[in-house]
């Protein structure tokens, strides 16, 4: 499947000289949809997983589908004060400022090995403070899967101590 074809590019959002890859033109196609989730439980297939691990909100809309097809459960990292039990925290630079993201404390137990799922790989900086928590609850993160990566924003230098794959790649 023509997969980049598929995926929607706006331009100028959600600032100036930003090229958007927009994945809700692939959602709304059922073939599209079931391609994409297909083709990232492929890939974890014959990986040892407990746990599958999606950050908001995109990260839920891959990561849940493809848990449910590998059998696993699913745990979510969101954005901060969202979650309602007790959270850890991961702060990280961003170009301007800083972002944190969290993961409820109990979701991840020490040995667990777990794939973070995500729509797409930009730098790397969300992807990389979500194995962050998760490692520091005791966990091991085997395997980091995207739909998209934007190849020039170099994201897999800052994941270079993980094993990542993507579906489809722009220069
Ligand atoms: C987007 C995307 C990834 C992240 C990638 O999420 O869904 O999670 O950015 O960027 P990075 O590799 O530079 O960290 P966004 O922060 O826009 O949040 P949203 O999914 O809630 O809209």
């Amino acid at each position: 499947m023509d997969l980049k074809g598929m995926i929607r590019e706006v331009q100028d959002f959600p600032k100036e000289g930003i090229s958007f890859k927009d994945i809700t033109t692939i959602l709304s196609d059922k073939d599209a949809l079931r391609y994409v989730i297909d083709q990232m439980a492929d890939q974890l297939e014959d990986m040892d997983i407990d746990v599958i691990v999606g950050p908001e909100a995109r990260g839920f809309i891959v990561g849940t589908p493809v848990a449910y097809k590998l059998g696993k459960a699913f745990v979510p990292i969101r954005k901060p004060g969202k979650l309602p039990a007790e959270t850890v925290k991961y702060e990280y630079e961003l170009e301007y400022g800083t972002d944190a993201l969290e993961i409820h404390k109990d979701a991840i137990k020490p040995g667990m090995k777990v794939a973070i799922l995500d729509d797409l790989l930009a730098t790397g900086g969300t992807v990389l403070a979500a194995a962050k928590l998760i490692e520091g609850l005791g966990g091991t993160v085997v395997s980091l899967n995207f739909l998209i990566e934007l190849s020039f924003l170099k994201g897999r230098e800052t994941l270079k101590d993980y094993n990542v794959k993507t579906l489809v790649s722009y220069d």
